[in-house]
């Protein structure tokens, strides 16, 4: 009998990089997710090319707003999107809008974030360029649930990387990027294999 996978909507706003992570092993033999498609909310995002390279099946919903929370319709339009792919999971994966509305109530305890920060330090934007200015000796990246709060939800896995005294904010952004993509990768599949359990703040792994 073939299993079924677990099916995984990609939502990015930018370069794709996590994207491209993503689906690359999901073509790995055995790995336990699929990914069923890519939604953007910016027609420009580097992403959609490598979408097209992949054979993804993308979807744009363009919104007019400037960066900030995603307006009620444009959130109605993806949730439809990833209900009619009957999506399992959404990865939010630089994807630059807040969800506040059917998005989070539909994929409840469904919808992971990677942050390029270890969380709870900084949170929000420019995580990397906030960890260089502090000083900090370890930052990495943070893949979590996503709730109401921004960027506070349950952890699911952190990675580290030494922050050394030569590196600025786009060094360091650069050795996080490659823990984010192993890290990514490593979340959705516990969560495929039915292997993360939310308890409270916290999330077990099995
Ligand atoms: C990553 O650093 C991620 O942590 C943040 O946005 C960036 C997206 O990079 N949320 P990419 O588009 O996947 O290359």
């Amino acid at each position: 009998m073939i299993e079924a996978r677990c099916r995984v909507a990609v939502l990015a706003s930018g370069t794709g990089s996590n994207f491209k992570a993503i689906v690359e092993a999901s073509r790995r033999e055995g790995f336990p997710a699929e990914v069923a498609c890519l939604v953007t909310d910016n027609p420009e995002a580097g992403a959609l090319a490598i979408a097209g390279t992949c054979g993804v099946s993308a979807y744009t919903v363009p919104v007019t707003s400037t960066k900030g929370r995603l307006p009620p319709e444009a959130e109605d339009e993806m949730t439809r999107i990833c209900v009619g792919h009957r999506v399992d999971l959404i990865a939010l994966a630089g994807f630059m809008r807040i969800l506040k509305g059917p998005l989070l109530d539909v994929f409840e305890n469904r919808i992971m974030n990677i942050h390029p920060a270890l969380l709870p330090s900084f949170p929000g934007l420019h995580s990397a360029r906030q960890a260089v200015d502090y000083g900090v000796k370890v930052s990495g990246c943070t893949v979590h649930f996503v709730d109401r709060s921004i960027d506070g939800g349950p952890i699911i896995l952190q990675s580290t990387v030494p922050v050394e005294d030569d590196d600025d904010e786009d060094t360091l952004i650069s050795k996080i990027h490659v823990k984010e993509h192993e890290t990514y990768v490593r979340a959705i599949e516990l969560f495929a294999r039915g292997r993360l359990k939310i308890d409270g703040r916290r999330v077990r792994i099995l």
